[in-house]
Formats: structure tokens, C-alpha cells, sequence
């Protein structure tokens, strides 16, 4: 969930202070993550009170103190006010996640993109999901549909140890499976062959891992979720430019494709964008 911190804010800063504020900030479970401007850091008590005072239910507030670094998508956080704490447990479409939100990746940005993907599964699909973090994109797919068997691929063994508690807390131990490694090892030595429907929801190594989202799906084809930033100039659809570059890549394999569907999940910065397609594969 997010809010608008100027509105929290008008009458505890300067004008000037105002303008230099980021516009939202996230609330994940009892935690408000906000990012502040380096001038601003003084003030960021202050900003945390406002949010404290405004939503009841946040207990603790942690500043963004690095962007998200690395494979693991990990980001420093420093403790500002309330609980000194970095886990919580986040509520989506009746889910409940539990995350420690320094040792590994969570969004609540990505709930809507979620919930779209779990409405695509139909009875009885198995899934792969290659870059699982805490498993939200699983167990909502899970509670939501009528999917056979998730399995639930991250390399970063504290997530896998969410997944697996989270399992537990929602009670989809039949049919969500955590496994931990490398999700290109993993799919070779484990999971060939076996999926209608791939997740590759780490932009960063999507284009690099799709082979390996090819070779998880089974013989018969089935879908890839696809996920990529890119950067396109006001004239350019960053849609179509993943399209294209999936596209080219695609026609290294001996199959038919159709891309039917793409979106810009989410603006990630200046010209920059988070997008998803989704590719059916046929056999040829
Ligand atoms: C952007 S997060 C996505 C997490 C999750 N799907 C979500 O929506 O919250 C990407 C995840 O991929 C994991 N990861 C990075 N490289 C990996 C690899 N080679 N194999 C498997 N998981 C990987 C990271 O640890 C991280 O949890």
C-alpha cells in the first residue's frame, strides 16, 4: 500500500523540504520502507513520525539506504523509528507472506501483476516459478487457482526458508514445492519437461535463463511469463522492443510462438520500464 507523503507532511517541513520528498513510499506488513533524498536525511525522523501518526498500523520505519544490488535483489535498510525489526508478515488477496525484507526480495508493487498471472492458471497446470523470493507469486497462484504442483526455484537460501514457512501459514503444502539453487541448474538436473507455465519474474538474468524456461516447459508447449526492463525514448512502445528482442531469441528453437500479450508493469525510473509478456509455445 501506498500514500502521499507530501499530503502527511505539508505542515512538519519547509516548502523547499516538500519539494525534495519522493511522492510514496511502501508499507509492507507492519514496516514503512521510505527512500529520502540525501538533504533530507536529517528530517527523516520527522517523516517517520507522519507516517507512524497517519497509519496506526505501521510499527516501524526503515530508509532505503542503497538501491537493490546484486542476484540476491537485496537493498540496505536503516532503522529510523519504532520496532527495530526487518520482518514482518504482508497481506495480499488473503494470502500471508512472511518476509525479512534485508536478507531477501519483496515488492508489494507486484500484487495486481500477481493476481493476473494466478487468473491465467487453469486445473491441474504445473508450474515452474525460476526466481521464486518468498514465494508470493506461488502461493497466490495457489490459493487462486487450481494448479497442480508450483515449484518454487530461488537461490538465496533465507527466502527459500520463507517459502517454506510460508507454505505452512497458508496452508498449500500439497502443492507448493521450495527448491534451492540456481534456477538454470535446477531446471536441468530436475524439472525438464515437466511445466505448462514458466515464471521469470528477475528481469536481470530473464533474457540469459530463457533457455532454460524452454527446456522446463513440457514437449506439448505451454506458456513463459516473461519479465524484462527496458529502456525506451518517448517515440518507442517498450513493449514491442521486448517482443522483438524474445522474438529474435525465439527463433533459435525448433518451435512456434505467439507473444498475445504484454504490459508495462511498472515505470522504474526516467524512460525506464518494467515490462511482462507472455509467450505461448507450441511444438512444431
Ligand atoms: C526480483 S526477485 C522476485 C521475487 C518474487 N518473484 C517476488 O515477486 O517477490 C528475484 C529473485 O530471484 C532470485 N535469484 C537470483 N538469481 C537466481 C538464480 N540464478 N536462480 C534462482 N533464483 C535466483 C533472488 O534471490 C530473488 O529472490
Amino acid at each position: 500500500m501506498r500514500g502521499s507523503l507530501k499530503n502527511v507532511l505539508v505542515d512538519k517541513l519547509e516548502p523547499e523540504e516538500l519539494s525534495l520528498l519522493y511522492k510514496s513510499y511502501d508499507v509492507i506488513g507492519d514496516i514503512a520502507v521510505i527512500r529520502v533524498l540525501e538533504p533530507l536525511n536529517p528530517r527523516s525522523g520527522i517523516i517517520a513520525e507522519a507516517i507512524m501518526q497517519t497509519h496506526k498500523r505501521v510499527k516501524t520505519v526503515l530508509r532505503q539506504a542503497s538501491p537493490i544490488l546484486g542476484d540476491l535483489r537485496l537493498r540496505k535498510l536503516e532503522w529510523i523509528r519504532g520496532e527495530r525489526k526487518t520482518e514482518t508478515f504482508h497481506k495480499e488477496f488473503g494470502c500471508v507472506f512472511k518476509v525479512d525484507l534485508e536478507k531477501c526480495y519483496f515488492s508489494p508493487r507486484l500484487s495486481h501483476e500477481r493476481m493476473r498471472i494466478a487468473k491465467l492458471v487453469k486445473p491441474n497446470e504445473v508450474i515452474v516459478n525460476m526466481f521464486a523470493g518468498v514465494g508470493c507469486y506461488s502461493i497466490v497462484i495457489a490459493k487462486h487457482s487450481e494448479a497442480k504442483k508450483i515449484f518454487s526455484i530461488d537461490i538465496n537460501p533465507v527466502a527459500v526458508q520463507c517459502i517454506q514457512e510460508n507454505i505452512e501459514i497458508n496452508k498449500v503444502r500439497e502443492r507448493v514445492f521450495p527448491v534451492e539453487g540456481d534456477a538454470k541448474k535446477i531446471v536441468e538436473e530436475k524439472l525438464r519437461n515437466v511445466a505448462n507455465r514458466v515464471l521469470m519474474p528477475l528481469p536481470e538474468k530473464a533474457y540469459e535463463y530463457l533457455d532454460s524456461a524452454m527446456l522446463a516447459l513440457k514437449p506439448t508447449g505451454g506458456w513463459i511469463s516473461y519479465y524484462e526492463f527496458e529502456h525506451a525514448r518517448k517515440d518507442e512502445n517498450p513493449v514491442e522492443k521486448t517482443k522483438r528482442k524474445v522474438f529474435e531469441k525465439l527463433q533459435n528453437f525448433n518451435v512456434n510462438f505467439e507473444i498475445p500479450f504484454g504490459r508495462v508493469v511498472r515505470t522504474t525510473g526516467p524512460n525506464w520500464y518494467q515490462v511482462v509478456i507472455d509467450i505461448e509455445i507450441f511444438p512444431k
